[in-house]
């Protein structure tokens, strides 16, 4: 699908809710599905990249079914041999946390993936299973991954990578593993997981940038999810950057692993402010308000990279907008997400007018440019260059023509509907 977008000169105004967090909802599902009983989970995603982990529990065996705004989750705690292969579609989570949970189970299964999927590097959750005495069987260290069910043991494990989807995956292997597991990474990536297992009973204790886990077995409960800040990431960035906005973002989750974004925003003078902070299922949930600024450059490296990964493309708009050289180092992963993230936002936005270079590990954004736009541009089957990309259109002074826009339906259906309900021209 084509989507054209042009400039929303007229400001963005409103408020508007910030819908399920895509990370929490498939942890979630998992969780639900390896605990015995009946969870209920409100305000499930319904991007395809949870529903994805939802199909691989139902070809497990799990009764998962809606009642309205409830995803009805019935399990005996085990799952069953699957008959067919376990499609991930394009969701890295459900491919590397459903590693974690079928390397200790008594059948054999087999995880697949979508082309993009396929290409994605695996041999960071497949050297830990192994270590902890899973055989599992890939093309290359990549998808189809055949996973051998066996015993396994415990292990420490010290992580290159501050990657939550390896640290979740070697934790719910630890889950249904001999021993005491522990797992360490440089900087502290989200801990959604932590937070969720312990919820759900789980014997699990956190130190610093370790965290350790026993053989546990889950408890059903009734998990609320919080709204996405990396979907909350394009409003926010949107609202600072398009002249006369000013929009409320209702219901987003502020768990201090997932709230860089914030922190590069203050550090970059923007008005942004939280309201309402609460509570809900172990995670820290609020409003943010946010209106149009004047922004000067920072630079973004080190412990925030992992607390803000995702935003990434982003942020690189928000950078075009932002008086001075913004620099993003150590953020070289984002070559390994839907798509090589470094090349492909370099390449989009140099069309539209913005001064940003390439290099190994990020980016070198001078602004405060005027975009010009009238270019057509590609999102590499990557929700999040979509996203991205719609966001920079808005500042355009020529419309932007963005191809393969259906992408955005991995994590966030309802992006354009929101869009128009703040101000946003439908075209
Ligand atoms: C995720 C972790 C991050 C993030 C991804 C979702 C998760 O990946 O980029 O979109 O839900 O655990 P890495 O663990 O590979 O950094």
């Amino acid at each position: 699908m084509n989507k054209i977008v042009t400039n929303a000169n007229n400001g963005l105004q409103g408020s508007i809710e910030i819908p399920p967090d895509k990370s929490v909802s498939h942890r979630a599902v998992m969780f639900a599905s390896i605990a015995k009983g009946k969870s209920v989970i409100k305000n499930f995603s319904k991007g395809q990249d949870p529903l994805s982990s939802l199909n691989v529990c139902r070809t497990l065996g799990i009764e998962a079914h809606f009642k309205n705004d409830l995803l009805i989750i019935n399990s005996n705690a085990k799952l069953s041999a699957p008959s067919l292969p376990l499609d991930c579609g394009n969701s890295g989570t459900t491919m590397r946390l459903m590693s974690g949970i079928l390397a200790g189970q008594s059948f054999d299964s087999t995880l697949t993936g979508d082309e993009s999927l396929s290409k994605r590097p695996m041999r960071r959750v497949i050297e830990p299973l192994t270590l902890m005495g899973a055989e599992i069987k890939s093309n290359d260290y990549k998808a189809p991954l055949t996973i051998l069910g066996k015993s396994l043991h415990a292990i420490d494990y010290i992580s290159k990578l501050a990657s939550a989807q390896v640290k979740s995956c070697v934790l719910l292997a630890g889950l249904n593993a001999e021993g005491k597991t522990s797992f360490t990474e440089p900087y502290l990536s989200r801990n959604h997981t932590e937070i969720m297992l312990k919820y759900m009973g789980a014997n699990i204790s956190t130190d610093k940038n370790k965290v350790t886990i026993q053989k546990s077995e889950l408890e059903p409960r009734t998990i609320e999810i919080c709204g996405d800040i990396s979907s909350a990431a394009y409003f926010i960035t949107a609202g600072l950057v398009v002249p006369n906005s000013k929009i409320i973002l209702k219901n987003v989750g502020l768990n201090p692993t997932r709230t860089g974004i914030i922190e590069v925003v203050q550090k970059m003078g923007g008005n942004i402010k939280i309201l309402d902070k609460k509570t809900v299922s172990g995670e820290v949930v609020g409003d943010i308000q946010i209106s149009y600024s004047d922004l000067k450059a920072c630079t973004i490296e080190g412990e925030i990279i992992p607390r803000l990964i995702d935003e990434l493309p982003v942020i690189a708009v928000l950078a075009t907008q932002a008086c001075g050289t913004t620099i993003i180092k150590d953020a070289q992963d984002l070559r390994n997400k839907e798509s090589d993230r470094i090349k492909a936002v370099v390449t989009e936005l140099k069309k539209i007018g913005a001064d940003i270079q390439e290099t190994p590990d990020g980016f070198i954004i001078t602004g405060k440019t005027n975009l010009k736009g009238g270019a057509e541009l590609e999102t590499y089957h990557d929700h999040r260059l979509a996203m991205s990309l719609y966001v920079a259109g808005l500042i355009c002074e020529k419309a932007v023509s963005i191809n393969g826009f259906e992408w955005v339906d991995i994590s966030f259906p309802e992006f354009e509907k929101l869009f128009s309900k703040i101000g946003c021209p439908e075209v």
